[in-house]
C-alpha cells in the first residue's frame, strides 16, 4: 500500500514526495526529528514531542516552519489517511536547501524542509519482545557532546545497533567515563532494591519524553527514583534493567554483555511500569 506522506505543506503519495539534493539534512545532517507513537489511532505525548522539537530547533538557531496546532493537524491527518491504529509518526525539519553546498548556514529566508511520514506497527503495544526482554551489549559512546538536541546525525547509533546484532543482541548501551549514558535510541534504567536508577538529565543524553512520563508515573505509584549515572558492572548486578522510548515504551533488558540481569527474565518493576505507562498514556492520548 502506498503511504500518504507530508512534505512542505503537501500531502503526497510516498513515491511522489521529493527533497532537493542540496538539502542540508542530506549534506550536513543539519536537521532535527521527533518520533511520536500512535495507540488506538491517537497520539501519545504529542505536547512533549512538540516542546522538545521547539527546543532542538532553538538550540540550533533553526526556524520552526509550523505552528503547534497545525503540526497536530498534520499528525492527525496522516493517522487518518494511512489508517494507523498502532504505529509511529516520524517528523523531520532541516535547515532547508541552500543554492550550493556550503558549511556556512544559508540566509535566514531559506525555507526549512518539513517532512512527516507514518510507520504502521500493528501490535506495537502488545510486543512479544516485552514479554521476554531484550539483550544489550555495552559500547563506547562516540557521539558528539550535544545529545540533548534530537538531531538526525544517527550514524554512530546505527553502528551501535549493528555491533549489537553482530554480537547476537538487540541493542547497545553506550558508556562514557565508565558510566552508561543511554541506549542507541532509548533511555537506560536499572532497578536495585526496589529503587529505579536512571542517568540524570544533562547534555550527555536525550531528554526522553517517555522517560519524563515514566518517572512521573513511578513517583505517583510511590516507587523510589534516583537520577544518577550507573556503571555496566552495577547494571549487571542489578535486580532488573529496562529502557524507554516512544517506539518501545518500557522494554525490559535481561542481559548485558552476556551476563543475565536479575533472573534473566523481565522483572516486576519494568513489567508494572510498562502497564502503567500504556494505561495512563492511552487515557490522555489526543
Ligand atoms: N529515539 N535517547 C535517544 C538517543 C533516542 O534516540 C531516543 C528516542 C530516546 C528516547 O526518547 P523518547 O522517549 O522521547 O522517544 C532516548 C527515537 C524513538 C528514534 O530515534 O526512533
Amino acid at each position: 500500500m502506498t503511504r500518504t506522506v507530508y512534505v512542505n505543506g503537501k500531502y503526497l503519495p510516498e513515491n511522489e514526495a521529493t527533497v532537493s539534493i542540496f538539502d542540508r539534512g542530506f549534506l550536513f545532517a543539519d536537521g532535527v526529528y521527533e518520533v511520536t507513537s500512535v495507540l488506538d489511532g491517537k497520539l501519545i505525548d504529542f505536547d512533549g514531542h512538540a516542546k522538545r522539537l521547539a527546543r532542538s530547533l532553538g538550540e540550533l538557531g533553526m526556524r520552526n516552519p509550523i505552528e503547534t496546532e497545525d503540526l497536530l493537524e498534520v499528525h492527525r491527518e496522516l493517522v487518518r489517511a494511512n489508517n494507523i491504529v498502532e504505529g509511529l509518526i516520524y517528523l523531520q525539519i532541516t535547515r532547508g536547501a541552500a543554492a550550493d553546498r556550503d558549511f556556512a548556514y544559508p540566509s535566514d529566508d531559506t525555507p526549512p524542509t518539513l517532512v512527516l511520514f507514518t510507520q504502521n506497527k500493528p501490535g506495537l503495544a502488545d510486543s512479544p519482545m516485552a514479554k521476554v526482554g531484550i539483550k544489550v551489549i555495552s559500547i563506547e559512546d562516540q557521539r558528539w557532546a550535544r545529545r540533548d538536541i534530537k538531531t538526525v546525525q544517527l550514524l554512530y547509533p546505527s553502528m551501535g545497533k549493528m555491533m549489537a546484532k553482530a554480537a547476537g543482541c538487540d541493542d547497545a548501551w553506550m558508556v562514557e567515563d565508565g558510566a552508561v549514558t543511554e541506549g542507541t535510541s532509548n533511555n537506560a534504567y536499572i532497578v536495585k532494591g526496589g529503587k529505579i536508577i536512571t542517568r540524570h538529565l544533562s547534555n550527555d543524553i536525550l531528554h526522553g519524553i517517555t522517560r519524563a512520563a515514566v518517572l512521573r508515573f513511578a513517583r505517583e505509584a510511590q516507587m523510589e527514583v534516583e537520577e544518577r549515572a550507573f556503571t555496566v558492572a552495577e547494571a549487571q548486578d542489578a535486580d532488573e534493567a529496562f529502557f524507554t522510548s516512544a517506539s518501545a515504551f518500557v522494554m525490559p533488558v535481561v542481559e548485558l554483555d552476556g551476563a543475565a540481569i536479575g533472573t534473566g527474565a523481565p522483572g516486576p518493576v519494568a513489567t508494572r511500569l510498562r502497564e502503567i505507562y500504556l494505561d495512563e498514556s492511552r487515557k490522555v492520548a489526543i
